[in-house]
């Protein structure tokens, strides 16, 4: 597929912002926060939730080491597709094991592939506790839950790691706005200056629009 012609149409540079962490780090509140900020400054996006997909997709697949290998791969795909129609891709998944990242990440050409670690610890995650998973996998109800009862394996040179214990999600998301444009900066398209993003209503802390 070639992606020259179409991306310009729709985005600058298209991305993919991969929010990898452990469950209740932040992933999807982050993913979303984010569409909202570059939807209103005209950007096309789409945000690929790891559970969202699950329902579809993926709803073949469980949670064995295979399984999450296959889970990961076949996002990482999606996410391709849709960076080649132009897109800018926020993908929101544990991603819990390095390789599969990395696997990922050489599908996307330079630049392209944002590795953001939503770092929340632990004992935070687990406190929020937002789906009741944490209380489960402790009750030994969840085999294979990452951080628990699998592994998380931490990333070795992520672009941005955000730690949303000490961090609102304003200023996550504005972080993130701002790598992006430094991007932006250092792969200009021809012609075109790079777009500046206004995180307008986000700064004022208005998460919840
Ligand atoms: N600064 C913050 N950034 C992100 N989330 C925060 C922050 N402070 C509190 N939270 C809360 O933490 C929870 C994070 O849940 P979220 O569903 O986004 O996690 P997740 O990483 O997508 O988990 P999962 O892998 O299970 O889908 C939400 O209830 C959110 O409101
Ligand atoms: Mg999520």
């Amino acid at each position: 597929m070639n992606k020259t012609p179409l991306a310009p149409q729709k985005v600058r540079l298209p991305r993919v912002v991969w929010f990898t962490g452990l469950s209740g780090a932040g992933k999807s509140t982050l993913a979303n926060a984010l569409e909202k900020v570059l939807a209103a400054n005209g950007m096309h996006t789409c945000v690929l939730d790891g559970d969202k997909l699950r329902h579809g997709l993926n709803r073949d697949l469980g949670y064995s080491h295979a399984e999450r290998v296959e889970n990961i791969r076949r996002v990482g795909e999606v996410a391709k597709l849709m960076i080649d129609a132009g897109l800018i891709v926020l993908v929101a998944l544990i991603s819990p094991f390095r390789e599969d990242r990395r696997k990922v990440r050489e599908l996307f050409g330079p630049g392209e592939f944002i590795e953001v670690h939503v770092s929340t610890p632990l004992e935070v995650c687990e406190r929020r506790d937002p789906k009741g998973l944490y209380r489960k996998a402790r009750a030994g109800e969840m085999p294979d839950f990452t951080g628990i009862s699998s592994p998380y394996e931490l990333p070795e040179a992520p672009q941005l790691e955000l730690d949303t214990a000490h961090l609102p999600v304003h200023e996550c998301v504005a972080r993130i706005l701002t790598l992006l444009q430094a991007r932006d900066r250092e792969q200009p398209t021809a012609g075109k200056p790079p777009p500046t993003y206004n995180p307008g209503w986000f700064v004022a802390g208005r998460t919840d629009k």
